[in-house]
């Protein structure tokens, strides 16, 4: 592993005054890299929906499964895995090189406290590769062309592009779509896009009162509706069991049920649509 600035250089400041997304997802897996600003945030949008901590935990199980398929069934080999977050128990290249050793992963935050864990937590095994590049999906350039992902993965070859709980931070204006066909355009034919993303359609006051909590701290929270979490996925098929609520997506992947008490009780749809 090894992390690289290349490509647009984003400020490595680390203000822990300040909640951040991927320190408050961090507080509500249980990890330790987070602050008392990060807590505070956390518990608040815990007022409005107080199994947040559980809808974490099944967005974060989704994303062992999701693995699991492209490795196995789908027979993927090389992951670029964006919003990659804290490193946490079962990352992404320790889930696909369980199953392959030879899978190449590389990783995309724009944290800096994430690319300052990442070199210490990602280590690959000897045949395959792992990288991380500091950057910012507003700017998909800065990923496509990075050196360290040139360099790793080769885009003649079927890519998994991973966006996983990452989308909800752009608004529509942000331009989503463009930038998800831009990371497509970049990939081949049998490439897969895997996206999971919070939503309204279950309990929209709940999740109004989440929008505003993270919104007053200055995180961006969109919530989309199926359908237009569904045109995220324009140029792919989806593959079965389609866009489902997260905790209904192949649970028999699984080696650690979650504890959702019905299909519908976390509040994010999860899809992998394949590129023809
Ligand atoms: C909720 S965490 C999800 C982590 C992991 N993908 C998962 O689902 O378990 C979202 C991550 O996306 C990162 N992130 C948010 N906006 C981003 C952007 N524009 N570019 C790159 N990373 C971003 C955050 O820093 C955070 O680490």
């Amino acid at each position: 592993m090894s992390e690289s600035t290349a490509g647009t250089p984003l400020p490595i400041e680390i203000d822990t005054t300040v909640p951040h997304e991927a320190r408050v997802y961090d507080y509500w897996l249980g990890g330790k890299e987070n602050y008392p600003a990060d807590r505070a945030l956390g518990d608040a949008i815990a007022q409005h929906v107080p199994t947040i901590k559980t809808m974490a935990r099944a967005n974060r199980a989704f994303l062992t499964r999701a693995v699991r398929y492209l490795v196995a069934e789908a027979g993927i080999k090389q992951f670029l895995d964006i919003g990659t977050g804290i490193p946490t128990a079962g990352n992404t290249h320790e889930v696909a090189q369980d199953l392959d050793p030879n899978t190449r992963v590389v990783y995309v935050d724009k944290d800096p406290i994430v690319l300052a864990h990442a070199r210490a937590l990602m280590a690959s095994t000897p045949q395959g590769r792992t990288r991380f590049i500091h950057a910012d999906l507003h700017d998909p350039a800065s990923i496509l062309d990075n050196p360290d992902l040139t360099g790793t993965l080769d885009l003649n070859e079927p890519v998994a592009i991973m966006l996983v709980a990452i989308m909800m931070y752009f608004r529509d204006e942000d331009q989503p779509l463009e930038i998800i066909t831009r990371l497509l355009d970049a990939v081949p034919s049998g490439s897969y896009l895997v996206i999971t993303h919070p939503t309204a359609d279950f309990a929209p006051e709940a999740m109004a009162g989440v929008k505003a909590a993270a919104e007053s701290s200055g995180i961006v929270f969109h919530p989309r509706s199926k359908s237009d979490t569904g045109d995220l996925f324009a140029g792919t098929t989806l593959v079965d069991p389609g866009l489902v609520p997260v905790a209904t997506w192949r649970p028999e992947l699984t080696d650690r049920p979650t504890a959702v008490a019905d299909a519908e009780s976390a509040w994010y749809w999860a899809g992998i649509g394949r590129k023809p």
